[in-house]
C-alpha cells in the first residue's frame, strides 16, 4: 500500500465530509436567520449576536465556532468576535444577490433524506418520485436557481438572442414548461410587460409557491397551470418556450420534446437551459462532474425512474440534447454564448 496515496485520500475524504457536516450548520444559521442577522452588522460578540437575533448563547458559540473554523465568519481572538465578510453575506444572506448559495443547505438535506428510496431502488429499481423530496426540496431549488434567474435571465441570458428579446418587447406568447417556483415567468413577464406568460408545472408545491410570488411581485401578465410538459395546450402556439434545468428530470423527455416542438409557432424559438456538462465520464472527472453526478442520482435520474422514465441523467453533455431535438423535428440548434459555470443555454429552432 502506498502511504502517501492513503494519507492524500484521507485528506481529501476528510475535507468532504467537513463540508457536508459545516452545511449542517450553515442550515441552521440560515433558517434561524442568524447569516441575516451577522450580515453588515462588523464584528459582535456572543452576547450581541444573542440580543440582535433572539438565538440562544450557548448555541451560537458552538455553531459559530464552526463557522469561524471552516472560515465562514471571521473570529478576532483578542476581541473575541465574530464577523460575516460582506462576500461572503452576498452568497449566503442576501437572496436578492446573483451570488447567493444558500439554498444548497436545503437541497443537499432533502437530498440525504432520499437516500433509503434510493437505496432501494438500487436493488429493485423505481425510484424515489419528486414529492416525495418534500418542501425543501422545492424550496431550495428555487432559492438556488432564483436569484440568476431573477437578475442574469434579462441581463445576460436573453440578450444572446437579440431577436426573441425584441419580439418580447413587441408581445410575444411565452410559456415556461416546468416553471417550479416560477421565478424565471415572473421575470419575463416582468420585463415585456406587452407578452403573456405562462408557466406549466405537475407540482402543486412549486406552483402555489409560483402563484404566491407572482401575487408578491405585481405582475398580472403571468399565469401558472397544473399540467405536465407533455401535455401542455399547443393551441394557439408560443412565441417562445424556455424549460430552465427540466428535460433531463422528466420521466418522457421525448414526449415533452414533441410537445414543444408542436407547440412553438414557426418563428418560434425554444431556449433550453440544462447543467454544464459534458458528452462523456472522461469529461467530466472533475469537481463539478461529482457534484452533478451525486445529484443526478439522489434526485435528477431517481425522480425520472420513479415514474418508469427515461432516467436521462443531470450530465448528459451537448451531443445527446441536440440529437434528441433534431429526433423531435427541430433544424437548429445552438449552444449560446453565455458565460455560466452552472448551465449550458441552447437555442433550439423548428
Ligand atoms: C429542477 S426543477 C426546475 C424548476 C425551475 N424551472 C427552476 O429553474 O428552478 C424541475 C421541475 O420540473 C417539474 N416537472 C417534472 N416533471 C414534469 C412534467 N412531466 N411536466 C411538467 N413539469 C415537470 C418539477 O415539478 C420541477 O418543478
Amino acid at each position: 500500500m502506498d502511504k502517501d496515496e492513503l494519507r492524500a485520500f484521507m485528506g481529501r475524504f476528510m475535507q468532504m465530509t467537513t463540508g457536508a457536516a459545516v452545511l449542517g450548520i450553515v442550515a441552521v444559521a440560515d433558517r434561524t436567520g442568524l447569516f441575516r442577522g451577522l450580515a453588515g452588522a462588523g464584528p459582535l460578540g456572543i452576547e450581541a449576536i444573542a440580543e440582535k437575533t433572539g438565538l440562544q448563547e450557548r448555541y451560537l458559540r458552538e455553531a459559530l465556532s464552526s463557522l469561524a473554523a471552516a472560515e465562514i465568519v471571521r473570529y478576532d481572538p483578542a476581541r473575541q468576535t465574530f464577523e460575516l465578510p460582506d462576500e461572503h453575506a452576498a452568497c449566503l444572506a442576501d437572496e436578492s444577490s446573483p451570488y447567493f448559495l444558500a439554498g444548497w443547505s436545503q437541497i443537499v438535506p432533502a437530498l440525504y433524506g432520499a437516500i433509503p428510496g434510493v437505496v432501494r431502488a438500487f436493488r429493485e429499481g423505481g425510484g424515489v418520485p419528486f414529492t416525495a423530496f418534500g418542501s425543501d426540496m422545492v424550496e431550495g431549488i428555487a432559492r438556488s436557481n432564483g436569484p440568476g434567474t431573477r437578475i442574469l435571465l434579462t441581463r445576460k441570458w436573453l440578450p444572446a438572442m437579440p431577436d426573441v428579446v425584441a419580439r418580447l418587447e413587441a408581445g410575444a406568447r411565452v410559456a415556461d414548461v416546468g416553471c417550479g417556483g416560477g421565478d424565471a415567468a415572473i421575470t419575463m413577464a416582468g420585463a415585456y410587460p406587452k407578452s403573456t406568460v405562462t408557466g406549466f408545472d405537475v407540482d402543486e408545491t412549486s406552483l402555489a409557491r409560483a402563484r404566491a410570488a407572482a401575487e408578491q411581485a405585481g405582475v398580472s401578465n403571468v399565469e401558472f397551470e397544473r399540467v405536465s410538459a407533455q401535455e401542455f395546450p399547443a393551441e394557439p402556439g408560443f412565441d417562445f418556450i424556455t424549460t430552465f434545468d427540466v428535460i433531463h428530470d422528466l420521466a418522457d423527455p421525448r414526449g415533452a420534446l414533441e410537445q414543444i416542438r408542436r407547440a412553438l409557432r414557426k418563428e418560434g424559438t425554444y431556449l433550453m437551459v440544462e447543467p454544464v456538462a459534458g458528452d462523456t465520464l472522461e469529461e467530466n472527472l472533475n469537481p463539478a462532474g461529482a457534484m452533478t453526478y451525486a445529484m443526478s442520482t439522489l434526485h435528477c435520474m431517481t425522480q425520472s425512474l420513479a415514474h418508469g422514465g427515461a432516467g436521462l441523467g443531470a450530465a448528459w453533455g451537448p451531443n445527446a440534447p441536440e440529437n434528441l431535438c433534431g429526433e423531435v423535428g427541430f433544424t437548429r440548434f445552438r449552444r449560446l454564448d453565455v458565460d455560466n459555470p452552472f448551465n449550458a443555454f441552447y437555442e433550439v429552432r423548428p
